[in-house]
């Protein structure tokens, strides 16, 4: 035997530990030490024995037992159970889409955490998120993470300030090739233009086979001169000898027209 006084300081505590680990041949036959790929081992020392746990490695899933004992006869010692085994977690090829294509390998394996990208083909544009990844949601089955994005002719909803489609019908997220849709600008708005044509506060935009947009015309504030053109207006009503009367209605239409516009720009901006 060892005697302990003659270590040096510090050793004493290793050497406590060796001796309370069950080393073959020190405090009898125990079962040889298990490693797990992808995966972890715990130990556990019960009454009866030893238990070893086992569990895997995020995006793994535990093929086999989840636990094996210790077996310990006369001469040897066993574990009760064969070591289960970490499986990286598989997903099915990704979606093949029309008019466009993914990066990923032909007989490419895909397990947890594998990434494919989705391309279009010239002309097409992208609807949807162009990567997915392998993933799960309960650690034993695999799972893209979404679904494959869309490739499609036409064009996105234009980014317009200031103004609308002008028909309602017209508003929604795509368009296709050739689709025209008029514009509006909102009140008190119009189209920038070149000093010696008129001002408009009309136009329309085209979907082009690129996917892109005719050139967005812009939506400027008008000046407010713009905005109240009707009061020379209806100076030259009464210049032109319109009954006192009549100009009178024209002018409550007008206020009326006005109001109405205006509960419309209040709605639209709630
Ligand atoms: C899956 O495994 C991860 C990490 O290994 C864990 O955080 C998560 O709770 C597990 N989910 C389920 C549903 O078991
Ligand atoms: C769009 O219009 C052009 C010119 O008129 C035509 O050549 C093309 O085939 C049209 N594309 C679609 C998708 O309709």
């Amino acid at each position: 035997m060892v005697s302990a006084p003659r270590c040096p300081p510090g050793a004493r505590g290793l050497l406590a530990l060796l001796l309370l680990l069950p080393l073959p041949g020190a405090r009898g036959i125990s079962c040889k030490p298990l490693e797990l790929e992808n995966g972890r081992v715990d130990l556990t020392d019960l009454r009866s024995g030893l238990k070893a746990t086992f569990s895997c490695n995020e995006g793994y899933r535990l093929i086999g037992t989840t636990s094996a004992l210790c077996k310990v006869a006369r001469h040897s010692a066993n574990w009760d159970r064969r070591l289960p085994l970490c499986q990286a977690i598989p997903c099915r090829p990704p979606p093949d889409i029309t008019h466009g294509f993914h990066n990923a390998l032909s007989g490419e394996k895909f397990s947890f955490g594998s990434k494919v990208t989705y391309k279009c083909d010239q002309g097409f544009s992208l609807i949807g998120v162009a990567s997915i990844h392998c993933t799960t949601k309960d650690n034993i089955t695999g799972e893209w993470s979404g679904s494959a994005p869309e490739c499609k002719v036409g064009c996105q909803k234009p980014d317009m300030q200031n103004g609308n489609p002008l028909k309602a019908l017209d508003e929604k997220m795509w368009y296709s090739v050739n689709e025209t849709i008029p514009f509006k600008c909102s009140p008190g708005y119009q189209f920038s233009s070149h000093s010696h044509l008129p001002a408009t506060d009309r136009s329309s935009i085209t979907c082009l086979a690129d996917g892109s947009w005719t050139a967005l015309p812009k939506c400027t504030k008008q000046s407010t001169s713009g905005v109240c053109e009707m009061v020379p207006e209806s100076r030259e009503f009464t210049e032109c000898g319109v009954p006192l009367e009549e100009l009178r209605t024209l002018l409550e239409v007008r206020k009326l027209y006005l109001e109405i516009e205006k509960l419309k720009q209040e709605l639209k901006s709630q």
